[in-house]
């Protein structure tokens, strides 16, 4: 008999303002076009953050939904894992003040840093809390505010990202060990400092000492992103004996849809089963997978049974690979 982290419940939000290219553009000043956002990265839409909304507060909302869905009160949460390339302060961590929004006393919370592939971490750190047996329940979300630490007058990088919060409830189940149990099956990191330059917030909550904002070498992302994701799933696949023909769904971060198609065609995955919410979310960072997944698993398109793959790169470079059935 294994511990296997199911996912019992999905949910996500966003925040009420949603501006198409044209609107964003005309806001800020931006000399760039509906068709050139369009052709390269498939974003349509973004929502941008309320003034007095911040990473706790739409993390809060998000596991809301999340803990409804799966029928658990906030008070049976042991631990609470939030991804956050853009959390409230430096301290208290994004986790505990979501913590005390939800009125949990019992449970305990950090932040994870891993930028855009933070949410796969955060989805390995507490599943490797329940398999130890120390936790039960968990909280797992990915919340940012991207539009705090945009450079408004790059049009290279502002037109590329929005706010969300998504957030899954893990329970402590039982499996055999095997590929067809239920739950998260693995996780796969990596991460090469080597890059660091290529993509990253110049300052802010680090010790550098000046408000900071995101700089990113898009071509030079791109580069890595297909060839890193494609190896790390495959890495995943093979670590459970699993091949492409598995996968029923791929659940991938959100950055630019040609990204997205090009890792559908790798898994020779139709592209009904890619799970795609970039053209209304824009890049979400750390909370595009759990925005996807809820959408996906809320709508009932993702069935018991069904083995999902889930994929994100990021700034570090940071990136990983999960395996969930559901
Ligand atoms: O979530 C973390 C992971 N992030 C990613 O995976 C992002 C990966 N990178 C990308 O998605 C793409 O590289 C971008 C969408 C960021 C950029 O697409 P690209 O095809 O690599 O374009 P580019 O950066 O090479 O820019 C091409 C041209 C440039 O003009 P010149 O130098 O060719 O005259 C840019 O100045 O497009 C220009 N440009 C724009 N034009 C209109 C850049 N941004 C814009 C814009 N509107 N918003």
């Amino acid at each position: 008999m294994t511990i296997r982290s199911l996912i019992v419940g999905c949910g996500g939000y966003l925040p009420e303002r949603s501006l198409s290219n044209d609107e964003l553009a005309a806001a800020y000043g931006l000399e760039t076009s509906d068709e050139w956002i369009v052709e390269r990265t498939g974003i349509r839409r973004r929502h941008l953050a309320a003034a007095d909304e911040t990473a706790s507060t739409m993390g809060a909302a998000a596991a809301r939904r999340a803990l409804e869905r799966a029928g658990v009160d906030a008070s049976e949460v042991g631990l609470i894992v939030v991804a956050t390339a853009t959390p409230d302060s430096a301290f208290p961590s994004t986790a505990v003040r979501i913590q005390a929004l939800l009125g949990n006393t019992s449970g305990f919370g950090f932040d994870v840093s891993a930028a855009c592939a933070g949410f796969v971490y955060a989805l390995n750190v507490a599943d490797t809390f329940i398999r130890s047996g120390q936790v039960k329940t968990a909280l797992v979300i990915g919340s940012e505010v991207f539009s705090r630490i945009m450079d408004w007058s790059d049009r290279g990088t502002c037109v590329l990202f929005g706010d969300g919060a998504g957030a899954v409830v893990l329970k402590a189940g039982e499996g055999q060990g095997t590929a067809d149990d239920r739950g998260i099956l693995s996780s796969h990191l990596h991460s090469d400092g080597r890059h660091g330059e290529i993509l990253l917030v110049d300052g802010g909550a680090g010790s550098n000492g000046k408000p900071g904002q995101l700089r990113m070498t898009g071509k030079e992302v791109f580069r890595h992103a297909v060839s890193k994701l494609a190896a790390v799933v495959d890495e995943a696949l093979a670590a459970n004996g699993l091949s492409h023909a598995d996968v029923r769904w791929l659940v991938p971060h959100q950055a630019n849809r040609r990204i997205i198609d090009a890792m559908g065609k790798k898994l020779k995955l139709p592209p009904e089963r890619v799970v795609v919410t970039v053209d209304r979310h824009a890049n979400t960072s750390a909370a595009s997978i759990p925005l996807a997944l809820a959408e996906a698993v809320n709508d009932g398109r993702v069935q018991p049974g069904d083995l999902v793959a889930m994929e994100a790169i990021g700034g570090g470079l940071t990136w990983g690979a999960t395996l969930a059935r559901f």
